[in-house]
This record gives structure tokens, C-alpha cells and sequence, in this order.
């Protein structure tokens, strides 16, 4: 038996909400055995996904609480497409002393089918945890343990541009060097003909092709920013990854 308790289920799908609290220790982190919470259960598109689910992976940074919104956006879209999710904090994996917690961990994003990363923009670039965290998968790296997992990023930053591309791209190429196949958010941008630029609601409102892109204005605490359309955006490209995942591993088989 591996880490994901239904490995060998193929009509057995994701029914609640993520235990983000517990998920890091609990046995079974994408709460797929928690019967109270089937319940909740967000809504699923029907017919996309009926016989396969895909166990992916949110590995994120935020330091005020940004960023975190857009992960957890990012986690509802890969539930609304029938995939798995579990949102990890890379502070869980920076401050692991080497042992069976640690390696549960570093497990669990091994046997994800896709990882999705994420960081706020800090000068220009993704934050300082975010890299500690990446440079930590070098072990992974040795061993080409990513190798054929999807891959998807994204960022928020306080600006509307910030810089924010080198965070996305920095993603992509730790990405790349794991030999990890990058799915981008696959949106177009939007067409205003408004001076002020799009507004608040509007899907990839920053005009992203890489990942997805976020804003939060530093004035605002995380309970008002990112807005809405940017954390559509972030949904939208978690049941992005969600769906092409369960389809490469529908071809697979
Ligand atoms: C150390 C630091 C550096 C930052 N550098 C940038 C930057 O280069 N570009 C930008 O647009 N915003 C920058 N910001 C603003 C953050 O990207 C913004 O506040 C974001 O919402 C933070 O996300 P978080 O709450 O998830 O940490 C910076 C913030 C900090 C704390």
C-alpha cells in the first residue's frame, strides 16, 4: 500500500473539504476516508472526470496571507474538476528535522501526480522560503523523482506588474530541471477598452499565459485581496491541472 490510501480505486473520488488544520499529519491527507465531510462536498462537473481522480499537490508560500487565498482558490478548482488536493505550506517542509514526519511529507509529494507551486512576488523574484523550499527538492532532483508529474505555478505580488513574470518563471525552470511537463493556464487575456484597465471581477485580469497571476494592493489585509477575478483565475487553473492530469493518467493506462 503507498501513501494515498485508495491507490488502487478507480471510482473512488475526493468527497470534503481538506482538513487544511491536520493535513500534514494525518494519514490520510486528502481526507478521502472522512465520512462526515462528504457532505460539503464541492460541486463537480459532471461527467469530466467518473473514473479517474488526480492526487495533486498545492506547495505554496505566503507570509501575510495573499497568496494562501490563491492557493486555496487554486485547491477548489482542482476539486470542482474531481481531483484530490491537499495544500501544503513549505514551512512544513523548511523546518522538517529528518525523520518519518519529513519523509511522509517529501512521500506525499512524490506520489502526487501533479504538483502545483506557488509564491508571493518578494523583490522581484519568489520569496526566500519558497526558494528554500525548491532548493531542498535538489534531493529530488539527483534522483529525477518529478520526472513526467505535471507542473503548474503562481504568484501574487502588490503590483499590477511587480515583476511578477521572473516569480512564475523561476517556477517553471525548477519545474523544467525535474524534467516535469508545465501546464500553462491556457486563458486568454482579456479584451478591455478600458482606460482604467480591467476590473476586479475579470479572469486573468493581469493577462498571464504562464501561470496564474494575482495582485493584492498593499494597503489591503488577505480578508480583501487578491480580488475576485484573480482568484477565478487561480480556480480556473486548478481544474486545469486537474483535468488534463486525469486525462494523461485515463491514456496511461
Ligand atoms: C520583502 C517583500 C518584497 C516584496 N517585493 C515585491 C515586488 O518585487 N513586487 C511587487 O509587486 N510586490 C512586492 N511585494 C509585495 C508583495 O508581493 C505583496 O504584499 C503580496 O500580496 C504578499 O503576499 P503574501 O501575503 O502571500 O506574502 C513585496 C513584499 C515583501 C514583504
Amino acid at each position: 500500500m503507498g501513501v494515498f490510501p485508495n491507490e488502487n480505486a478507480t471510482a473512488h473520488r475526493y468527497s470534503g473539504p481538506i482538513d487544511r488544520e491536520n493535513a500534514l499529519s494525518s494519514p490520510d491527507p486528502y481526507c478521502l476516508s472522512r465520512p462526515a465531510q462528504r457532505k460539503a462536498r464541492p460541486r463537480r462537473r459532471e461527467g469530466l472526470l467518473d473514473h479517474l481522480m488526480a492526487r495533486i499537490a498545492i506547495v505554496y508560500h505566503s507570509g501575510a496571507g495573499h497568496t494562501r487565498k490563491l492557493a486555496e482558490a487554486v485547491e477548489r478548482g482542482v476539486l470542482a474538476a474531481g481531483g484530490q488536493a491537499v495544500l501544503l505550506p513549505v514551512e512544513a517542509f523548511n523546518s522538517d528535522e529528518p525523520g518519518p514526519a519529513s519523509q511522509a511529507r517529501w512521500a506525499l509529494l512524490d506520489a502526487s501526480d501533479a504538483i502545483i507551486f506557488g509564491a508571493p512576488t518578494y523583490m522581484g523574484g519568489v520569496s526566500a522560503p519558497f526558494k528554500a523550499f525548491l532548493d531542498a527538492t535538489s534531493q529530488r532532483w539527483v534522483r529525477h523523482a518529478w520526472k513526467d508529474k505535471f507542473a503548474a505555478g503562481f504568484t501574487n505580488s502588490g503590483n499590477l506588474s511587480g515583476d511578477k513574470l521572473n516569480t512564475l518563471t523561476t517556477i517553471m525552470l525548477a519545474a523544467m530541471q525535474h524534467g516535469m511537463i508545465w501546464i500553462s493556464l491556457g486563458l486568454h487575456p482579456p479584451a478591455s477598452d478600458d482606460l482604467n484597465g480591467p476590473g476586479a471581477e475579470t479572469i486573468n485580469r493581469l493577462g498571464s499565459f504562464m501561470g496564474a497571476m494575482a495582485q493584492s494592493s498593499v494597503m489591503l489585509v488577505a480578508d480583501l485581496a487578491p480580488p475576485a477575478g484573480d482568484l477565478r483565475t487561480g480556480e480556473l487553473l486548478g481544474e486545469r491541472v486537474a483535468i488534463l492530469t486525469a486525462r494523461f493518467l485515463g491514456e496511461r493506462k
